[in-house]
């Protein structure tokens, strides 16, 4: 797992919150039981919004830069610290991340379904 620090904030029932988004190698079944590869846009949340798996499948929408990309939620992200969001290299992409990119910048999330 490669962590990358990139800032945002977040949005939730009229919360602001801050923390990082990570990249994560994919290529393992999930905490919520299905495969997820590279190329799926898939989102892995930290323990404190885990909830037991409650979010499993469900589309988040993440906005960074004015780019607007979502994701399923289908795994745990045990090393993530709170409000950090580890994301498929898929969804690094569409942000036009490099790989290398540690600029500290901002971005938002919400659930769509
Ligand atoms: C959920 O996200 C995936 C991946 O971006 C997308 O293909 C799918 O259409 C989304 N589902 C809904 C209901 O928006």
């Amino acid at each position: 797992m490669k962590f990358l620090p990139l800032w945002f904030a977040s949005l939730q029932v009229g919360l602001v919150l801050a923390g990082p988004w990570i990249q994560f190698d994919a290529g393992h079944i999930g905490a919520c039981g299905t495969y997820i590869s590279d190329n799926d846009f898939v989102i892995a949340v930290d323990k404190g919004a885990w909830v037991g798996g409650k979010y499993c499948g469900r589309n988040m929408s993440l906005e960074l830069g004015g780019t607007v990309v979502q994701g399923a939620v289908l795994d745990l992200c045990h090393d993530c610290p709170r409000y950090t969001f580890a994301v498929t290299p898929a969804i690094w992409a569409t942000f036009q991340l490099a790989p290398e990119d540690i600029e500290v910048t901002e971005g938002s999330w919400k659930y769509v379904f």
